[in-house]
């Protein structure tokens, strides 16, 4: 990302420039105006902003440069309408203005973003788009990505009335009747990976966006096809993750199969390989069951004394999500490789069966002992989680955005913003408790072996047992918590900016952020 480099006093001048600008919008009041109205135009809006991405790729150079890099003509870039976002801070924002879109509008639809000043900013800027589509062919959000400098390789669009990443797939409007068709899905991490794929036949591709699959995807693959081809980058990393994934597809009745990557990290990158098309079919033939290769995953640890306990309790907890019919093809690979006679094997899933369906909410505190990352969380936003969780009023008052919270109504976004970036899971959380609630999700956790999600929760309740009496009723507690975030929010912000200015290389923008910020911190 180029960000526009100057020097104090040319910052000062470009400030004075724009000083006359005045911003005459509530926010707030427009984008509640009305709901279905504004969820309408906002479908309007991201097809008005991926028609103006895709005009400016045709004439801009760099961007086409870097699409011939990774090996993509114009062509080829059209049939996903891929874009182009210029460089310049404004430029979506003075086109969608110049349509009639307002800055509310713009806003709610993710695409422009408030600064702490009053004045806004386009958030794509200097990136290839990659639009997403709904199930409809509608677009919903955009993937950005950077093609030089700094900053993080993608953004996408945030979470809002019309998008949200858990319930859809990358390509899933092009993929979905070559899915039936052929009767497969292949599912891949990437965009890259996903139009890569398209480009060389494999039509029937979609991709997760940029985070764990959820059960909502795997439903809609479901809905086209019975088996899954699962093509993940080949970096032992996310190994753990992937599994989980794939335990939900076969637990939605996807048959799943892995597929190992060879050559290069990626399917982009090994479909751009000589004899690429070949290789991948080849990767698809020799595809594993779930499994076969779950077990082979694990039998590094099997000759090792103390990693073998870990190895086999991550089997056979993954065995205790199938059904029998999915496990008995393989019971002699199993019982081979594990040393067990079938009796003790079935014996060993069945217990770990039950545990995972006898929920104990009273008990949620011993959960605690299951993980040991906890530490990486905050309690304050545990307490948060934990709040939403026991009360409906509480998540009622969110929902219709009628709680006021430190001098603003808080919605879910407002109250998304609160959560450090770092600890998306609890985020992904805070959203699913007010869009599903408790009972739902404590089946699903539950089921899915995620007792990780109930022990945030129980470490909340801890945090909240030691608030001090006098701070009696919930909303004063959720309102406590929400200042105390708002403000390390605010500081953690501020020593960026602190750094920033001292190496010289902050925008005006992010001087004029400095300034507000400062004065905020004072008072
Ligand atoms: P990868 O890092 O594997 O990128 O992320 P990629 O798809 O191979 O991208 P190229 O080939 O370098 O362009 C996989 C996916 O994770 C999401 C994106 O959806 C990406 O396609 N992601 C990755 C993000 O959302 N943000 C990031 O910063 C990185
Ligand atoms: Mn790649």
């Amino acid at each position: 990302m180029e960000r526009e480099r100057m020097d104090f006093h040319q910052a000062l001048e470009f400030l004075a420039q724009r000083a006359g600008v005045e911003l005459k919008l509530n926010i707030n009041n427009n984008i509640k105006s009305n709901k279905s109205n504004n969820k309408a135009s906002l479908y309007d809006i991201m097809s008005l902003a991926s028609r103006y991405f895709e005009n400016n790729l045709k004439s801009d150079g760099t961007a086409q440069a870097y699409l011939a890099r990774r090996n993509l003509n114009l062509n080829q870039a059209a049939k996903f309408n891929l874009g182009w976002a210029p460089r310049a801070w404004d430029g979506l924002l003075k086109f969608l203005s110049s349509r009639g879109v307002s800055e509310a509008q713009a806003l709610s639809a993710g695409l422009i973003i408030a600064s702490e000043r009053g004045g806004f900013y386009d958030r794509f800027r200097g990136r290839i788009m990659f639009p997403v589509k709904d199930i409809s062919g509608r677009v919903i959000a955009f993937g950005g990505r950077l093609v030089d400098g700094e900053g993080a390789k993608y953004i996408n669009s945030p979470e809002g009335e019309i998008y949200s990443k858990r319930s859809n797939l990358y390509l899933i409007d092009q993929a979905k009747n070559f899915m039936k068709t052929c009767g497969r899905a292949i599912l891949v991490e990437g965009y890259m990976d996903a139009l890569r794929l398209h480009l060389n036949g494999f039509n029937e591709t979609v991709a997760s966006l940029g985070t764990s699959l959820t059960e909502e995807q795997a439903r809609l693959i479901k809905r086209f096809c019975d088996t899954c081809y699962i093509c993940y980058d080949s970096d032992e990393a996310g190994q753990e993750a992937a599994l989980r994934g794939m335990y939900i597809l076969q637990s939605c009745g996807l048959d799943v199969r892995v597929v190992k990557i060879a050559v290069g990290k990626d399917p982009d990158e090994l479909l751009s390989s000589p004899d690429g098309v070949n290789l991948f079919n080849q990767a698809l033939s020799n595809a594993q069951p779930l499994v076969l290769h779950h077990l082979a995953a694990i039998k590094k640890y099997l000759n090792d004394a103390n990693k073998r306990r870990f190895g086999v309790e991550s089997l056979l907890n993954g065995l205790a999500q199938l059904e029998p019919i999915d496990i008995a093809p393989y019971l002699y690979n199993l019982t081979g490789a594990l040393n067990l006679n079938p009796e003790n094997l079935w014996h060993e899933i069945k217990t770990r069966k039950r545990k995972r369906h006898t929920p104990e909410p009273q008990n949620l505190n011993s959960l605690n002992n299951d993980n040991n990352n906890l530490n990486n969380f905050n309690e304050l936003e545990c307490a948060l989680l934990a709040l939403l969780w026991h009360s409906q009023e509480l998540r009622r008052s969110i929902i219709d955005e009628n709680i006021n919270i430190i001098d603003e109504n808080m919605d879910l976004n407002k109250l998304l913003e609160l959560i450090d970036p770092e600890h998306e899971d609890i985020a992904d959380m805070l959203a699913a408790i007010l869009t599903e609630g408790p009972d739902i999700l404590e089946e699903r956790w539950l089921s899915l072996n995620e007792t990780h999600y109930l022990s945030l929760i129980s470490r909340g309740d801890e945090f909240l047992r030691n608030i001090p009496n006098s701070i009696s009723d919930i909303k004063a507690k959720f309102d406590a918590i929400c200042s105390v975030l708002k403000a390390r929010k605010l500081t953690k912000r501020f020593n960026e900016l602190k750094l920033k200015l001292n190496s010289g290389s902050a925008t005006p923008d992010e001087l004029m952020e400095y300034c507000a910020a400062a004065a905020k911190i004072k008072s």
